[in-house]
């Protein structure tokens, strides 16, 4: 484990953190309470870190949500006698006693950032450290996150499905232990950072729930262990192991180039329950030449795994040393900006980087005996939010096509889903259309430009005929040989059953 660099560790919570839950609520500092007190505007801008307008909104208003939102999202200074009306039950003294703020005279200011968060089913509080917005400072190399953009996106793409034991790993102040309450029975939750430990087990505590809490590096503390579902927004961040190059926790494995998923990857197969699910966020490297998806494929060589890697977003060296050598508050044009602009072009030109590929990982320890499948896929657009139940469906549908085989699918009956629909594209007055579209409406949003065949099945799939007997009357109508139709039809029809556009059990 690294030192800590002598930030202030959260003090206990005391013995009734309902206490602090209670105050909060009533003082209806919650996600709906936040969003009323600052309207859609001051909202969205604070979610850019934009503080002026959530600021001005409640510059005059000394109601308790107003007062907690100036304390903890703003970092602002409050008045102690206001801070003390705003928390019935609990006031200053007990949360300056828990190290969450400190009181200057007659002024309290927030030690710690302090936020409602939640999804459809529950009403959570997160503690973490305060962002460079907040302090105006750049990060100390132990900062602890909140809520971010890959947190909420890992969350979104987690399938949820009801679980005996999970393990979250890279936990940083908890936020995905939060969400694998619901639907989980024991949560082990790691980190290399003591700091970011402490931090989590004042959220679990604060939010009523019980982790086991765990320290080390990637899957050493549950060695021997196995797990249903293992979710990890890994510190993936690429960084230069050069001098002068802050290595902070929350994003730098401590490996070089994009060693510490590929490690983690390796190290999964011996935790994962047959049939066990790992979600994952990652960063990879595009040699020039390479296409990413051998990059990625090579990653699962070997593990037994069976692999879903959607590509989200792409960056070239320069764009990626832009956006992290200034992640941490220091600015473009501020000194000791341009080292490390340096240091990352450097870095990847040493191993010949062209690309740096952003994406999201499902895998699946298979809990039969068959060859793994891998389905490698980009997909820039929006996607279906949450995600997750989609990517349980594709798992489930994946690993049926794995097994039943190309005759299986054959003599599947299929429907489609009632998200699709289809679209035609022709000249003006033209008999015929020129392109056939089938589009998704939920999921990944894919979109298929399908031949004669492939439509006329996507027409007729009401679940009465087989997927073979529809494919050999659709060659009959078309007076072409059925292995034609199935050439050009049937790896379609296995992707679009892969991504749920066509479903069994008609
Ligand atoms: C990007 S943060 C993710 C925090 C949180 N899970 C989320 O979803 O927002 C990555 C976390 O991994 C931790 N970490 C860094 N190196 C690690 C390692 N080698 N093994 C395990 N965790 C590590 C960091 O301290 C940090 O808390």
């Amino acid at each position: 484990m690294r030192e800590d660099v002598g930030m202030p560790h959260p003090a206990p919570l005391g013995d009734d953190p309902a206490a602090l839950r209670r105050a909060l609520t009533a003082a209806h500092f919650t996600l709906g309470g936040v969003a009323d007190c600052l309207g859609p505007l001051a909202s969205a801008a604070l979610h850019r870190e934009q503080r002026l307008p959530a600021d001005l909104a409640t510059r005059n208003d000394d109601s308790p949500v107003a007062t907690l939102i100036r304390l903890f999202a703003l970092g602002l200074p409050v008045g102690v006698r206001q801070l003390d009306r705003a928390l019935a039950g609990w006031d200053t003294a007990r949360l300056a006693a828990a190290g969450l703020v400190r009181v200057d005279g007659s002024r309290a200011r927030a030690a710690y950032d302090l936020r409602p968060y939640g999804d459809d089913d529950h009403q959570w509080w997160v503690v973490s450290d305060l962002s460079e917005v907040m302090t105006g400072e750049p990060l100390p190399v132990d900062h602890v996150l909140g809520i971010g953009g890959a947190s909420t996106t890992l969350a979104s793409w987690t399938p949820r499905r009801r679980v005996r034991r999970a393990l979250d790993l890279g936990t940083g102040c908890g936020v995905q232990s939060l969400h694998l309450t619901g639907h989980t029975d024991q949560i082990v939750a790691t980190d290399t950072s003591r700091r970011a430990l402490d931090i989590a087990a004042w959220n679990a505590r604060l939010n009523g729930a019980t982790w086991d809490l765990r320290s080390g590096d990637l899957c050493k503390p549950v060695a021997g262990e196995r797990f249903d579902l293992v979710v990890s927004n890994p510190p993936f961040v690429i960084t230069p192991r050069a001098d002068g190059v802050p290595t902070y926790e929350y994003r730098d494995g401590g490996r070089v180039g994009d060693g510490v998923v590929r490690t983690l990857i390796r190290e999964l197969p011996r935790h994962l329950e047959p049939g066990g699910v790992a979600q994952l966020l990652a960063n990879w490297e595009v040699p020039e030449g390479s296409d990413w998806k051998d990059v990625v494929a090579g990653w699962f060589e070997r593990t037994g795994l069976d692999a879903w890697v959607v590509q989200r977003d792409t960056q070239d060296p320069a764009e990626y040393a832009e956006l992290w050598s200034g992640d941490g508050g220091l600015r473009s044009g501020a000194t000791g900006f341009e080292q490390l602009y340096a240091a990352w072009l450097r870095d990847f030109a040493a191993r010949g980087v062209a690309e740096i590929g952003f994406g999201v990982i499902t895998v699946q320890l298979p809990a039969t005996r068959r060859r793994p499948w891998l389905d490698l896929v980009e997909v820039t657009g929006p996607v279906q939010s949450p995600m997750g139940p989609a990517i349980d469906a594709g798992l489930r549908a994946r690993t049926w096509l794995a097994e039943v085989g190309e005759q299986g699918l054959l003599d599947a009956h299929l429907t489609i889903a009632p998200d699709v629909t289809e679209e035609r594209h022709g000249l003006p007055g033209a008999d015929d259309p020129s392109v056939i579209v089938i589009r998704q409406g939920g999921g990944l949003r894919r979109a298929f430009r399908v031949g004669t065949a492939v439509a006329a099945f996507v027409s007729v799939c009401d679940g009465e005929l087989s997927v073979g007997q529809a494919l050999d009357a659709i060659a009959s109508l078309l007076g072409v040989p059925t292995d034609a139709v199935l050439g050009e039809a049937l790896s379609v029809i296995h992707e679009m059953v892969a991504d749920g556009l066509l479903v069994t059990g008609g």
